[in-house]
């Protein structure tokens, strides 16, 4: 492990000789004084050497018989899809939203597969004109609704069921979703998920080419992927033998667990499609199924510790016998992690990032709401009005979910490589924030 490893949560990160945080080889106070904050920094060789990992191993250990598709919920924008589109990988879209995006960054469509748990009339016709390679149906309703509009393209459209496998991942309650209580997909135990496969085979407009589970987000086991791969096998092995239906894709979601903070401890990601492939390989010869195409859809682990967000720190609070707050620039409209799940972030003072950590305080946004937090006390450096504040592994899920709560615009999002920036999606104006009134 490098000293800069041991040093940030993120291996990307170092301190130049005026002890400025550096990412990407570009200072961090110079990019905040150049395109102002808060800003969001996407280091772009690290989510394509993020990208190699996954698709390396897949090779390594599966014969290169998958594809990982980037989770591209996790971080939206024209860039990344071009980003990974050139790194050959394919990409999950949630939304008409989503798809859009990747039709405007000329995503290639076989290679899209698209999810939700309630894709309107609307986003599945899209969907089928466009020629989306895969649609992963969640329910009944939704399948009839396909095969009627397949019908009405005349086309077979290519799909795989969201099924339930019933594992509890142990993660945050709003971010698990393997067990028979979610909103999403077919469950086993009760039946659904063998109703819909065989509905869906008397059904001449859409083709049941694969099955899909996602157990979860933010997961640091293996365990429970492996469990999830076996259930699913077992699935692929009942299809087969009762409806005479042989899936060719097992796609077994995304989930995998990144540092956030020194104590997190994840999993080498390349290890996950290790131990994946061992157990799908032994589930296919005990059951006789083929060996599926495999499908793994990363996409915290691809983008956020590729981030991270620069903010200009502003009134300081310093409440005795009670709590420091640092106020900054941006806050929940940006990042709603904390007030959503608590989630815990690491920060440097990126213009003193080799200064000692003296000062126990809490980092606060800028909104008017009393749980709008970015930190909940953190040992940083004394910090004055006007210091840059880097909060560090906000790749993932933070523009993709930003608001314009307060009516504050969106931060611009810089993209850096080997020496360079420049912006990827620009910060919006007040005038974009009125654009629609009327
Ligand atoms: N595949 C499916 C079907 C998913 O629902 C998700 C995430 C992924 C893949 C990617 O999971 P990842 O590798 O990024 O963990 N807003 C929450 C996370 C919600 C995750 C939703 N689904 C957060 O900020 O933690």
């Amino acid at each position: 492990m490098s000293v800069t490893e041991r040093m940030f949560v993120s291996k990307n990160l170092s301190v130049n000789e005026k002890g400025h945080l550096v990412i990407g080889k570009n200072d961090t106070v110079e990019l905040a004084e150049k395109f102002g904050t808060p800003l969001y920094v996407v280091d772009e060789e690290l989510v394509r050497e993020n990208c190699r990992v996954y698709k390396n191993a897949m090779d390594k250990y599966y014969g290169g018989r998958g594809l990982v598709l980037y989770a591209s919920k996790a971080f939206c924008a024209k860039y990344i899809y071009r980003v990974v589109k050139e790194e050959g990988l394919g990409i999950d879209v949630v939304s008409g939203g989503e798809l859009y995006t990747a039709l405007k960054a000329d995503f290639p469509m076989d290679k899209v597969y698209f999810h939700g748990n309630n894709k309107t009339v609307g986003e599945l016709e899209m969907a089928v004109e466009n020629g989306v390679g895969n649609i992963i149906v969640d329910n009944i309703y939704e399948l009839e609704r396909l095969n009627e509009i397949a019908k009405a393209h005349g086309v077979v459209q290519d799909i795989m069921f969201r099924i339930k496998p019933g594992v509890d991942a142990h993660t945050h309650s709003f971010i698990r979703t393997g067990q028979i209580d979610s909103k999403f997909g077919v469950a086993l135990e009760n039946g659904e998920a063998f109703e819909i496969c065989k509905r869906a085979s008397e059904m001449p407009n859409v083709r049941v080419n694969g099955i899909h589970c996602h157990i979860g987000s933010q997961i640091f086991d293996i365990e429970p992927f492996c469990e999830a791969a076996e259930i699913m096998m077992n699935f692929a092995g009942d299809i087969k033998d009762e409806l005479g239906i042989e899936i060719e894709k097992l796609n077994l979601g995304g989930g995998y667990g990144i540092r956030y903070t020194p104590q997190d401890d994840p999993v080498p990601y390349d290890d996950y499609i290790k131990h994946v492939s061992e157990v799908v390989k032994a589930a296919a010869r005990k059951r006789g199924v083929k060996l599926p195409f495999i499908l793994m859809e990363p996409g915290r682990s691809i983008i956020a510790p590729a981030g991270i967000t620069l903010y200009t720190v502003g009134g300081i609070k310093d409440i005795k016998n009670v709590r420091k707050y640092v106020s900054v620039d941006g806050g929940m409209g940006d990042n709603p992690r904390y007030i959503l799940y608590e989630s815990e972030y690491d920060a440097v003072a990126a213009n003193k990032a080799d200064a000692p950590k003296t000062e126990k305080v809490t980092i606060a946004g800028k909104c008017c709401e009393s749980g709008d937090l970015l930190i909940k006390d953190i040992m940083l450096p004394e910090l004055h009005v006007g210091d840059t504040l880097a909060v560090l592994a906000t790749g993932a899920y933070n523009y993709s979910m930003a608001s314009n709560y307060n009516r504050i615009p969106r931060p611009a999002v810089a993209a850096v490589s080997d020496g360079k920036a420049e912006i990827v999606v620009k910060r919006e104006s007040y005038e974009d924030l009125i654009r629609n009134d009327l």
